[in-house]
């Protein structure tokens, strides 16, 4: 007998179904190799469907999600439909209702990868950011009193709770630990302003450090992070952070591993239905022309078959990616500068499995 899974295909808007498709095409490749079946299932979420029928995430479709091993998702946002509908009403709705409380974010520089750090290397920058993913900010707490007044006051509420925070901390340094790197976990915060929310996040990590013994501690304020990302990178191993400083990070981390093009992340429930993809958005500018690079969402194809279980297949994946970027013939990350088309990547990275 062998495993079978059963993944939700949202291959989304703009790039995201282009740049999915490779993604699928390598991980099919790899269960084959690897003797496993995973069957995807297509859910055409997304800006074109909205605004064809008004329809975002119907409550039926969270039910069928919570019955499949994964979900792999290409790109949510539509240049027709106001900045945050789909983003509230797909992404971060689906982060809540299948409480997919980790955003897991690795940041490694592949070879033949540009970074725009000067005098940095493969071996500097390769670390792991955990983002807390369902609460902080992004809870939608708050609201307005006397809108579209002189008057106005608007309220925007950071939600950290000790149940959120510790399961976090707790995912991080479990990670910290299994990876093995260089044992060390750092907590990015701001202690010398958030006097409530980031004392909450350092007493909680103080904590769970007592049961950690062979893992450092430190701590940095999410200012001095980002520079300090950007300056020695080699610093960090894994960073744990609430939900708004991560996302920030994330993408300043993102940039340092060579861009958009081949970052990738996970929306983690380590006891129920993830949910992986490419960082880099629906590209609108690009959509349909074959010239985005698939890396990101192979990579997030990588991180999804090693969640569920399937490391031999993961390690393939990451192995052929490594390969084809050695091989030179992929000149770019950056959209349109690649080299070859988006197709073409997607064949080199399978044919390498
Ligand atoms: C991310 C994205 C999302 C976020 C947006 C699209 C809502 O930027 O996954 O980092 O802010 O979390
Ligand atoms: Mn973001």
């Amino acid at each position: 007998m062998f495993n079978s899974y059963k993944i939700a295909l949202i291959p989304g808007d703009g790039t995201g179904p282009e740049v999915i498709k490779e993604g699928v095409k390598v991980v099919e490749t790899a269960a084959k190799k690897n003797n496993f079946r995973i069957d995807f299932i297509n859910y055409d979420l997304g800006g074109k469907r909205y605004l064809k029928t008004g329809e975002i995430l119907p409550d039926s479709v969270i039910e069928e999600f919570k019955k499949f091993s994964a979900i792999y998702l290409g790109a949510i946002g539509h240049p027709e439909v106001k900045p945050g509908i789909l983003e509230k009403g797909i992404l971060l709705r689906l982060r809540f209702e299948l409480d997919q409380y980790i955003n897991l974010r690795p940041v490694k520089l592949y070879p033949n990868v540009e970074t725009p750090l000067k005098d940095k290397e493969a071996e500097d920058i390769d670390m792991i950011i955990v983002r807390e993913n369902t609460e902080g900010l992004y809870t939608g707490s708050g609201g307005f009193l006397k809108k579209d007044t002189l008057q106005e006051v608007a309220i925007q509420e950071s939600i950290n709770t000790r149940f959120g925070v510790e399961r976090c901390i707790r995912y991080a340094f479990e990670l910290t630990k299994k990876r093995g790197k260089n044992n060390k976990l750092t907590l990015c915060g701001k202690t010398n302003v958030l006097t409530y929310a980031s004392d909450l996040w350092q007493r909680t990590f103080n904590i769970v450090a007592k049961e950690y013994t062979k893992i450092k501690g430190d701590y940095v304020n999410v200012d001095a992070a980002c520079m300090w990302i950007v300056k020695n990178p080699e610093w960090f191993d894994v960073i744990v952070t609430d939900n708004l400083f991560g996302d920030i990070i994330t993408d300043l981390a993102a940039i340092i591993q060579g861009g958009m093009g081949v970052a990738a992340g996970g929306n983690i429930n380590p006891e129920g239905v993830s949910m992986f993809e490419p960082m880099g958005g629906s590209a609108p500018k690009y959509t349909g022309l074959n010239v985005i690079n698939p890396i990101a969402a192979i990579s997030a194809g990588t991180m999804m078959l090693e969640t569920i279980g399937e490391l031999k297949a993961a390690k393939d994946i990451d192995n052929a990616v490594i390969k084809a970027l050695k091989s030179g013939k992929i000149k770019s990350m950056s959209a349109g500068k690649t080299g070859l088309s988006t197709t073409k990547i997607g064949d080199l990275i399978a044919s390498y499995i």
